[in-house]
């Protein structure tokens, strides 16, 4: 719940999780799992707001990391083998410093080459060892595949562009069994998606079967990535639950994971920044404390423009009328010195004035594990609104966290 009494009293900058949405995200998520009968793992990648994973935890079926921090922040706040909760690791290139303290998190590792996997096996083989004489189930070894198709755009999104470094190609797949073999791999996963309905998955599973197929029937599990934008509010549920139904009737009840990040964190919350001038250079200009490089970077790699709600302690709440099609027009930029520190032209039926505050909507994920303090802009604070619209503040920062960074 939003009131604008609440809002004023934020501090600003903040990222602000609205508990009850991630709570309908996790319904929805589950009924997926219960339904389809595949496990759930979150991508901490795009969504790591730890300090709020209670009910995260009792709901997904654990975490999908890119490497070390990721996978012990996994097994830390989530869960590991002994709370019944997945860490899946998958890197494109695992360095050995790292790989032993992995091992100590890790459900599944997933390499991106043959090579990493013969340059690691042994290791692993010698912890599953441990792990069998401990009664704990071993440790999953799988390898990431390139199913030549992925509908994903912009192309930076893209991993089956050519020259791609993410997913052994069908020929060099087919070289590596050749060479080494598969003894050792129980699974495979590919990850092609990106904000994308199941009709994408539709279209993808007869590719990776194509090539991969005589490979999968041997195997225990499947992954099937993330970028499934399964919380959107018009994407098909039932086609995703009848593709992975059919998939593991097809592959001898093969276990099936999907791992999203934006979807557990898709529209849960909002970054919160103030006016703080506003300047004339043919249009109005407002300078925020919030800055799109700083604190919303996708919004200038993809690139999109937000949506916005104005507050007013004299006008109240008002959504953005869209570009051009309200009485007042602003051009919303950060407090950078990057000239296209800039999230867009905005429009409103009443005025906008220095010591506003504005919500960028939908600000949870693939932000604050992106933030950085370009410039010395501070980080913004992190809280929590509840279902009475009551807020906790969960964490700040400071001047410390952008010296100890340099
Ligand atoms: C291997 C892998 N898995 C999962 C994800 C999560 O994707 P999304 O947050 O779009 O669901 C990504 C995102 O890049 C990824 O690279």
């Amino acid at each position: 719940m939003r009131q604008l009494s609440t809002l004023f009293a934020l501090p600003s900058p903040a990222y602000v999780l609205e508990e009850e949405r991630l709570n309908a995200n996790l319904a929805l998520l589950d009924s997926i799992q219960r339904q389809s009968g595949a496990k759930i793992l979150l991508a901490l990648k795009g969504y790591a707001f730890w300090r709020v994973f209670g009910h995260l935890k009792k709901t997904l079926s654990g975490s999908t990391a890119s490497g070390l921090y990721e996978a012990r922040l996994g097994y830390e706040e989530i869960g590991g083998r002994s709370e019944g909760k997945e860490v899946c690791v998958f890197s494109p290139a695992y360095k050995e410093a790292e790989f032993e303290s992995i091992l100590h998190y890790a459900t599944h590792i997933i390499f991106n080459s043959f090579a990493q996997w013969q340059r690691f096996k042994s290791l692993i083989e010698s912890k599953n060892t441990m792990l069998k004489a401990d009664s704990q189930s071993p440790i999953e070894v799988g390898l990431r595949v390139n199913p030549l198709y992925s509908e994903v755009e912009p192309r930076i999104y893209n991993p089956c562009v050519a020259g791609s470094r993410l997913g052994i190609t069908p020929d060099e797949f087919q070289k590596g069994v050749a060479r080494y073999g598969l003894d050792g791999i129980s699974g495979l996963h590919f990850h092609t998606h990106c904000e994308q309905d199941s009709t994408a998955l539709a279209r993808t599973l007869p590719h990776f079967e194509k090539y991969f197929g005589t490979y999968i029937q041997e195997k225990k599990w499947v992954n099937f990535g993330g970028g499934h934008h399964i919380t959107r509010a018009d994407y098909d549920c039932d086609l995703l639950i009848k593709l992975i139904c059919d998939f593991k009737r097809r592959y001898n009840d093969i276990e099936v994971f999907l791992e999203p990040g934006e979807a557990v964190g898709w529209q849960v919350g909002f970054l919160i920044g103030e006016v703080i001038d506003i300047v004339q250079n043919e249009i109005s200009v407002a300078i925020l404390d919030v800055s799109a490089a700083a604190h919303m970077p996708d919004c200038l790699e993809m690139p999109y423009r937000p949506s916005l709600t104005k507050l007013s302690k004299q006008t109240g709440l008002e959504s953005d009328k869209g570009e051009g099609k309200g009485i007042y027009t602003y051009r919303l930029g950060g407090p950078t010195c990057l000239a296209g520190d800039v999230m867009g032209d905005y429009s409103f039926d009443t005025p906008l004035c220095v010591g506003d505050r504005v919500i960028f909507e939908d600000m949870l994920h693939y932000t604050i594990v992106k933030n950085n303090t370009f410039n010395g802009v501070p980080l913004p604070s992190l809280g929590v609104l509840d279902a009475q619209g009551v807020w906790t503040l969960l964490k700040s920062f400071g001047y410390e966290d952008y010296k100890q960074r340099n």
